[in-house]
């Protein structure tokens, strides 16, 4: 999704917006643009396609671009919504005069009548966005305070937004503000730097503040003046980002995705540190501010999230049920926001989101606490909206993730819910002996992700196979379903192969009539239960002459004959198992998509964190 990164001082403001933009990419974008306000006045370039097309454009265009003299800068990586990916439609966007330039993330949903009443007064719009009324507004706002004008538009939208604005009338100022997409400012000595993902500002400092919704902030290189809509000033606290800008880059890897992949014993370390409480048999997880009763009094869970966090929901929710007796229900989040959902005292929502921005999982938070339900959130990024707001939770502490597809998240997500589970369990009904197996599972955890990743050479033969298939399916049953759909959406986002994840016995009500000698199925026949009927399935793929890829536990020699090919995991209990298959088939869709010469980190048309409906 878009980005945006903006920045107030005397450093080279053209490479520093660049570099920023640069550590965005992962976002997924389809142009770019700078805007840079100095005593030299404005200066905008526009590219489409990646950030170092506009970067050739600068150096083509703007010779003297680094000796640019003190001012601000606002810069954007553009995900077409309005209008397509051209370079009139790629940010910033200015009013007709060039006296306002603005980047802005979100999407401003009365814009059409904005635009028509701006036309009639005599606005010439250039470009088909919805943003481009930002800076048109401000422009008819203006009487001589930057602030008051940008508050002033922003009044009159509605929409989310996060925006950065410079004029070249106040070259020492930025201007930014947020409804719905967040900003973080950057607190650092001597010039300030913005953007809309920390990633952008960890090179600069690891003192940040998030904005709330219907804050503004009026930046110089010396001050942050933080007010609301309503021009009240307010406060928000500093907050430390635990990472370095190391961590956010490929390490020798060929891509994030490999890197990620390979991370996870250590970020299912982090997710499990501190976290396993072998005296009481249970998990500390103080974040969930719950207290014995209210872990003994919830009546229902219902767990909102959307793509791989929805699978990892998914397994959650067999984890409460099996574990603690414990009602539970998941839902594509959007559903859950529109769909009016039933929530009693005692119902516990949990908002599972890596980013903890995502659109739809943020706003069936918000629909939760408008119905009075308790909130929790299972996120990876630190002080992101979603943990914010739901005020209680789990951090993954797995590092940031910066492959589109969604891999080590994926793993600590799974844990936190099972630990999630375990101590609700213990508050209710699991012995003390059950408890400590799943705390020792637990704590073996990460080796076994280690034996896994250790055969990678072997899977990646296997996906060297079938990288030209054009068609996949998955099938699990029990624990191994939402791992067979979580394995399908490896695939089919980064290899762009069409696969569908099913449970397997579902298959034969209607999915079997594609099967073919042309079709592998990739099945899930691991040793925990339900593995026996998992037999039976594969047999019917293959009197379907489907060739089967089969997922088994190492030392399972009867699988031979059952399949064409052979991934094996270690043994592992039924609540876990389901990590480690995903974990193997985040390998084979990483090297099919590399056979076939994908975009493996910025698959097309994908987005990592996405912020609109
Ligand atoms: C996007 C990403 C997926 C991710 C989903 C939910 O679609 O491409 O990888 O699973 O958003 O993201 P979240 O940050 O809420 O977990």
């Amino acid at each position: 999704m878009c980005g945006i990164v903006g920045y107030v001082g005397n450093g080279p403001i053209v490479s520093i917006l660049t570099d920023g933009l640069k550590r965005l990419e992962y976002r997924g974008y389809d142009s770019a643009g700078i805007a840079v306000a100095s005593e030299n006045g404005l200066r905008v370039e526009k590219a489409v396609g990646k950030v170092k097309s506009l970067e050739a454009k600068i150096h083509a265009d703007w010779p003297d671009f680094d000796s640019v003299p003190h001012g601000a800068g606002i810069a954007h990586t553009r995900w077409a919504t309005h209008g397509a990916p051209l370079e009139k439609n790629a940010h910033p966007h200015l009013d007709e005069k060039g006296r306002f330039a603005v980047v802005h993330n979100g999407i401003i949903e009365n814009y059409s009548s904005l635009r028509a009443n701006l036309i009639r007064k005599g606005h010439v719009f250039s470009s088909e966005t919805d943003t481009e009324v930002i800076p048109h507004l401000i422009e008819e706002c203006f009487e001589g305070d930057l602030v008051k004008a940008v508050t002033a538009a922003l009044k009159q939208l509605e929409g989310t937004f996060g925006i950065a604005v410079v004029s070249p009338q106040f070259p020492d100022r930025l201007v930014v503000a947020r409804r719905g997409s967040p900003i973080v400012v950057g607190v650092c000595d001597n010039e300030a730097v913005v953007a809309s993902d920390v990633s952008a500002i960890i090179s600069h400092t690891k003192q940040v503040i998030y904005l709330n919704d219907n804050d503004i902030a009026l930046i110089t290189k010396d001050s942050i003046d933080l007010r609301n809509i309503d021009n009240v000033p307010v406060t928000r606290e500093i907050s430390h980002i635990d990472w370095d800008a190391g961590a956010a880059e490929k390490s020798g890897y060929e891509h994030f995705m490999l890197k990620e992949i390979w991370e996870q014993p250590l970020s299912l370390a982090n997710t499990l540190r501190g976290r396993l409480d072998e005296n009481g048999a249970t998990a500390v997880l103080n974040g969930l501010n719950l207290g014995p009763k209210d872990f003994a009094s919830t009546s229902r869970i219902l767990i909102a999230a959307c793509g791989t966090s929805l699978h990892a929901g998914m397994l959650g929710d067999y984890f409460f049920e099996d574990l603690a007796d414990l009602p539970t229900e998941f839902e594509q989040a959007a559903e859950f926001r529109y769909r009016n959902p039933i929530i009693q005292p005692g119902s516990l929502v949990v908002a599972i989101s890596q980013s903890g921005e995502t659109a739809d999982t943020l706003a069936a938070v918000r629909e939760a606490a408008r119905k009075g339900a308790s909130v929790a959130a299972i996120c990876n990024v630190v002080g992101s909206t979603i943990a914010r707001e739901s005020g209680a939770g789990i951090y993954l502490h797995a590092g940031p993730e910066i492959g589109v597809a969604s891999t080590k998240a994926f793993s600590c997500q799974v844990a936190a819910l099972l630990m999630m589970a375990l101590k609700f369990g213990r508050a209710r009904r699991l012995s003390r002996e059950e408890g400590l197996e799943i705390i020792d599972e637990l704590k073996k955890l990460p080796d076994k992700i280690s034996q896994v990743l250790a055969s990678s050479s072997h899977i990646e033969a296997v996906a060297e196979k079938y990288a030209c298939a054009e068609n996949f399916f998955y099938i699990g049953r029990g624990y191994l379903y939402p791992a067979a759909l979580e394995g399908a959406l490896k695939l089919k986002e980064i290899s762009y192969i069409h696969a569908e994840g099913y449970h397997a016995a579902e298959l034969k009500h209607g999915p079997i009539a594609l099967l073919e000698e042309k079709v592998p199925v990739l099945a899930l026949a691991c040793e925990i239960p339900g593995k026996d009927k998992m037999i039976g399935n594969i047999q019917e793929c293959r009197a379907r002459k489907s060739p089967v890829i089969a997922v088994s536990t190492i030392g399972d020699k009867e699988m031979a004959e059952h399949a064409d090919d052979i991934i094996s995991i270690p043994q592992a209990s039924p609540y876990l198992t389901p990590i480690l298959a995903v974990v193997a088939m985040q390998l084979f869709a990483y090297y099919v998509a590399k056979k076939r010469n994908c975009a493996i980190d910025q698959p097309r048309n994908l987005a990592k964190s996405v912020t609109v409906e």
